[in-house]
This record gives structure tokens, C-alpha cells and sequence, in this order.
């Protein structure tokens, strides 16, 4: 795994007035994975699309696609590139076939086969051949998909993709996706303010937050690591007193209880042995200790708001 990575930001910053929209991304895509954008509205996630595929300029830094400079040898860069920013171009009364017919025209070296391949990876066979006004928004999304694929780029790059899909659309694409990156060895890029889509599309996320690349990690890292977790303790609950005047002397918060006997306590894994030890050798009676997960969500907004 040790080839050159399909994307590298390098130092990239984007300067609109005095404004700093993108402030200094460092980091590498790889090829066959999807990559998860991350971040609130306004974070910097379009703007930073925009000049991965040269609709504005770089104002300080580069990236490379493919190891060519988007700033400095763009015809190179874009060639490896299929991307929809706002809505795909879609012409609604002709058909599937026609549109992708159409753009075909426009990309030197698509050929009759290839348009068939295409149709097929992104599953339109069965309609490819009906007028696009009566496609569904997923539909839709898989053809404008099917278009930016058509000069098989290395890098697909798509600006929140989910927005307007159905939950059974969000689905198709997001398995769609994965196969396109993990079997057809594609890199792809897909923005989305959504952490509960990231978290089943992406291999990869990259949290930004006012311009500015907070955290990067694999998925399951992101899910799994870091960060206290809330440990409920329930106790025989005429001792729960004595239970939280004894995690008291730990230094540790507790939040107020919901049930009678309960103890809601955020800690880190391995505290929870110490917790349990205390209140074991003072005779508390425990029932349960249970690790309730910081949700994704959770997550991502103490990522988000610890920085505004
Ligand atoms: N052309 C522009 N002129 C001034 N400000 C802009 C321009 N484009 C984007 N911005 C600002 O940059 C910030 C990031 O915008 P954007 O990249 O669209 O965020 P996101 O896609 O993450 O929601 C926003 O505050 C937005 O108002
Ligand atoms: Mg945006």
C-alpha cells in the first residue's frame, strides 16, 4: 500500500477578502477508499471542493491530484477527476442513456461499451432507457454519478450527496459507493454535515471546523477511541449515598440520577475498574455497570464546540 496518494492537500488555504475560509489542510486520500468530509454548515466543506476541481483558485498551498498541481497543471490534475458540486446537469426529457450519450460527446475516449459498463455499476439498466423526469431523486444521483464516471477518474468527489435522499436512496448510494471505491479501487471524496451517514458510508473521516481540519481517523477510531463515556452504576439504593460520597474522593462529577440507586458518571475505560473496586471494598451493593456510548453525534458536537 505503498503507492502515491490520489489526493494531497498541501498546506491548502482559501482567503475570500480578509476572511480565512479554508485554513491550512494537510492530508492524503488514498485510492479505494471513501472519505468522509465532515463538518457544519459553513464549515469550508464546498469551498474546499471548489478548488479540489478548479472552480476557484488556491490562495496559498496546493493540491495534487494524482501528484499534478490543480494550480499549476490543471488539465493534468482534472482528467483524474468526476465530480457533481451543486446538482448534477441532467437534462429531464431525454432519457438516462441520452444524457449519458450526450456528456459522452463532450469527454474524448468514452466509448458505446463503456457507457453500457457504466450504466450497469451504477445499477440503471432497468430504466436506463426512460426519460429522467420520471426518475427518482436517487435515480437521478446514480446517473449524474454515472456521468462524472464516465472517463473513469481516479477521484470521485461528491458535495453532500445524501441531501434530499430518501432513507432507501441514501442506502443504494452509500452501498453503491463502497463498492465503487472497494472494488474499482476509485478514491472517493463526499462531504456531509450528517455524522450518522458518515459513520456507514466512509472509511475514513476528516472533521472540519471553521476551515480547519480538526481530527482525521479511520471510522472505526473515530467511533470506538477517545474521550469519556458516561457510566451508569446502579446500587442497592439505600447506599447510594455512601456510593457518591465515595466517588466523590475520586474527583469525579456526577450527573444528576434519573432512578433511584442510580449513578450517571462520565469516565474514562479505565477508570471503571477503580470505580468498581471502591465501592466493592466499602460493601455497595452493584447491579449493574453499564457503558452507554457516546453517540457519534455526541462526539462530533464536543469536537465541534470545544472550538468555537
Ligand atoms: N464567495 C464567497 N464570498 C464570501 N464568503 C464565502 C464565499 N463562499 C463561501 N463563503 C463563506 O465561507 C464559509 C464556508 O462556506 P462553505 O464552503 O459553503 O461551507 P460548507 O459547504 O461547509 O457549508 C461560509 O461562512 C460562507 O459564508
Ligand atoms: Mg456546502
Amino acid at each position: 500500500m505503498n503507492q502515491t496518494p490520489v489526493v494531497q492537500f498541501q498546506h491548502a488555504m482559501k482567503r475570500i477578502g480578509k476572511r480565512t475560509i479554508v485554513n491550512d489542510l494537510s492530508f492524503d486520500i488514498q485510492a479505494g477508499e471513501v472519505f468522509g468530509f465532515l463538518g457544519p454548515n459553513g464549515a469550508g466543506k464546498t469551498t474546499t471542493i471548489r478548488m479540489m476541481v478548479g472552480l476557484i483558485k488556491i490562495s496559498q498551498g496546493d493540491i495534487l491530484i494524482k501528484g499534478h498541481s490543480i494550480s499549476k497543471d490543471f488539465n493534468k490534475a482534472i482528467r483524474n477527476v468526476g465530480a457533481i458540486v451543486e446538482n448534477p446537469d441532467l437534462y429531464k426529457y431525454l432519457t438516462g442513456y441520452q444524457n449519458l450519450k450526450h456528456y459522452a460527446r463532450m469527454v474524448p475516449g468514452v466509448t458505446k461499451a463503456r457507457i453500457e459498463e457504466i450504466v450497469g455499476i451504477v445499477g440503471l439498466r432497468d430504466r436506463i432507457h426512460d426519460k429522467v423526469k420520471t426518475y427518482s431523486l436517487g435515480m437521478r444521483q446514480r446517473l449524474g454519478i454515472a456521468q462524472a464516471l464516465l472517463h473513469r477518474p481516479s477521484l470521485l468527489i461528491l458535495d453532500e450527496p445524501t441531501n434530499g435522499l430518501d432513507p432507501a436512496g441514501i442506502h443504494e448510494l452509500r452501498n453503491y459507493l463502497k463498492r465503487l471505491a472497494h472494488e474499482e479501487s476509485v478514491a472517493v471524496f463526499v462531504s456531509s454535515h450528517l455524522l450518522s451517514e458518515m459513520e456507514l458510508m466512509c472509511d475514513r473521516v476528516g472533521v472540519l471546523q471553521n476551515g480547519k481540519l480538526v481530527r482525521i481517523q479511520s471510522i472505526q477510531d473515530f467511533v470506538h477511541d477517545g474521550g469519556s463515556s458516561l457510566v451508569c452504576v446502579t446500587v442497592e439504593s439505600s447506599q447510594v449515598e455512601q456510593a457518591k460520597r465515595l466517588i466523590a474522593t475520586l474527583k469525579k462529577e456526577i450527573l444528576p440520577i434519573r432512578q433511584p440507586g442510580q449513578l450517571l458518571i462520565p469516565l474514562n475505560k479505565d477508570e471503571i475498574p477503580t470505580v468498581n473496586k471502591l465501592l466493592m471494598q466499602a460493601g455497595i451493593q452493584i447491579y449493574s455497570i453499564q457503558v452507554q456510548e457516546q453517540t457519534l453525534e455526541d462526539k462530533f458536537l464536543e469536537l465541534t464546540e470545544e472550538r468555537k
